[in-house]
């Protein structure tokens, strides 16, 4: 057992993991941070825990306004800054659109980890994913094995669930992966999708499969637009638990993971989905792919929209 996670932000995806980790008994403590007033973390802790009887499970939550909470946290887990929603015209923000406002919000988170949680695993789950990891890192000069952003477990999720609608069979024996930015850029892998360890074409015919390539691609805002405020929080969640667990269990389980690229897969510098093994240790390998020339291509393009937000990011002065 986990001694202790920390979560920054209570909205959606926060309250999913603080009710999500006391469920699955994954940590004996549990710290929520959100400044909104009066005190909505403690609220939202207080609401948690007093149905831990009935879940039969001894977990302590507490939630905060200030950082102090997280004090010695194993994990931190950061959902802070706003999500995207519609406007009343019907339209929605790209998650890029959001880097204004959440960059002020990321400041103030990596004061207080660099403050109470300095040694702890880092994942990030705030958009846009990327620049917001990318951030994290710079004001945190963490060891990049400990921090990452979670986009491609449910990216990849994503795709593995449509892939498993269309061929009629189990979640459970599709395999897939998305790698690239968490944008609509990012970039479904065919060449690596299997069902029960078969190419993905013996069960879906090529055109059904560019359908499902494309609504993975967008599949964030597919939800933005049919919750009609905020956007996918359930299944952010648990994949942020997912990676949490290969660490803490030193798993070493091979998941899609946001990391610092230092030259693998020819990027240099930046954070990007690809996939990693996950241990003890955080991110302990880099695992390489070789792509189609299509793919290729289109992981370049997304590298190159994950370049243009990191350049913003680069020259926000704070
Ligand atoms: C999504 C958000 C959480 O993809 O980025 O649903």
């Amino acid at each position: 057992m986990i001694n202790k996670i920390a979560i920054i932000g209570g909205g959606n995806i926060g309250g999913a993991l603080v009710h999500e980790i006391a469920t699955r008994r994954l940590a004996r403590n549990v710290a929520l941070v959100d400044v909104k007033p009066p005190d909505f973390a403690k609220g939202k802790c207080l609401d948690i825990a007093e149905g831990s009887p009935t879940f039969g499970v001894d977990v302590n939550l507490e939630g905060s306004k200030t950082y102090s909470v997280i004090k010695g946290a194993d994990f931190v887990i950061n959902t802070a800054g706003v999500p995207r929603t519609m406007r009343p015209d019907g339209t929605f923000p790209s998650r890029e659109e959001l880097l204004a406002t959440n960059l002020k919000i990321t400041d103030m988170v990596a004061a207080g980890i660099k403050k109470y949680a300095p040694n702890s695993f880092v994942i990030s789950i705030a958009n846009p994913l990327d620049a917001i990891v990318y951030r994290l890192y710079k004001k945190l000069r963490f060891r990049k094995n400990k921090i990452m952003g979670m986009a491609g477990v449910l990216d990849s999720g994503r795709y593995k669930y449509f892939v498993a609608k269309e061929a009629k069979v189990s979640v459970e024996n599709v395999e897939a992966v998305v790698l690239g930015g968490h944008g609509d850029t990012m970039v479904p892998i065919r060449s690596a999708c299997r069902i029960y360890g078969l190419p993905v074409e013996q069960f879906v015919d090529k055109k059904a499969l560019a359908a499902i390539e494309k609504r993975t691609r967008t599949a964030g805002g597919e939800v933005v637009k049919l919750l009609g405020s905020g956007s996918a929080f359930v299944s952010p969640a648990i994949s942020a638990l997912e990676m949490v667990e290969a660490i803490a269990y030193d798993k070493r389980k091979i998941v899609p993971v946001c990391a610092l690229l230092n030259g693998e897969y020819g990027v240099k510098g930046l954070f990007v989905g690809v996939p990693a093994i996950l241990g003890k240790k955080g991110i302990e390998q880099i695992v390489p792919i070789k792509l189609t020339a299509a793919e290729k291509k289109s992981f370049r393009n997304s590298i190159n929209a994950v370049k243009k937000t990191a350049a913003e990011v680069d020259k926000y002065k704070g």
